[in-house]
């Protein structure tokens, strides 16, 4: 299907820490701009001040011992007053959204990570977004090892003290990225599997047919 002019999309980034989201969401925003296509990049947990004071609560390593349900009602506070405050309203004003993280995060680390019943996420989502859904998500996999060992670059050690999530097993993480890959497997039509084991130019190549047939310009160059 192409991309009626004027129409503004929805598009997420997924996976694992350290499996590329940042990188390429960066770069995907750099040919849209390049190419004047307007465009409003954000992220989850955060996105609003209200998002990133709940982030803060999220992340803090004081907070070991929560819950997966009162992690799963943070995630929705937060996702609730983004889409309210910045999402919805960059769409109504013709700007493609690039999100960080959204509802899918939810169900691959509060649903597959840590054991939250798939009914429970299901009616706090339509609760908090009405079961609203990207347009487009783009999945960036590769083995929980691999993605581990990206994440905890000495880059980013620098920059970020360990957080919360940093203290789980790789089985957390493996259990997280099957999360992922079974959301993609039951929607197809929304989701792209793009392989991010190898360099970042093939992804980003991957990245670029991805969206190829929902943006204008350098996305499908
Ligand atoms: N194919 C690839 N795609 C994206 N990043 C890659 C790739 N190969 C290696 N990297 C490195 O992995 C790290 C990914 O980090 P980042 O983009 O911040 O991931 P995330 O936002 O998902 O946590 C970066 O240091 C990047 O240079
Ligand atoms: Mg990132």
């Amino acid at each position: 299907m192409l991309a009626s002019a004027g129409v503004a999309r929805f598009i997420t980034f997924e996976g694992l820490d350290g499996s590329g989201k940042s990188t390429h969401l960066e770069r995907a925003a750099a040919w849209l701009e390049a190419a004047r296509v307007p465009v409003l990049v954000t992220r989850e947990p955060g996105g609003t001040e209200l998002g990133a004071a709940i982030r803060g609560v999220f992340l803090d390593p004081r907070f070991a011992g929560m819950d997966g349900t009162v992690e799963l009602l943070l995630v929705f506070a937060a996702r609730r007053q983004h889409l309210l405050e910045v999402i919805e309203p960059a769409l109504a004003a013709g700007r493609h959204v690039l999100c960080d993280r959204f509802t899918d995060s939810t169900w691959a680390y509060q649903g597959a990570g840590r054991g939250v019943a798939g009914q429970v996420i299901e009616r706090v989502d339509q609760l908090a977004t009405g079961g609203r859904q990207p347009d487009r998500t783009l999945l960036f996999d590769l083995p929980a090892a691999a993605a581990r060992r990206r994440g905890h670059s000495p880059a980013r050690r620098r920059n970020a003290a360990v957080d919360r999530l940093d203290a789980e097993a790789v089985t957390f993480y493996e259990r997280v990225r099957q999360g992922f890959l079974d959301r993609a497997a039951g929607a197809p039509e929304r989701f792209r599997i793009l392989d991010s084991a190898g360099s970042i130019a093939a992804t980003e190549a991957a990245v670029r047919a991805a969206l190829a047939d929902l943006l204008p310009g350098p996305a499908g160059a």
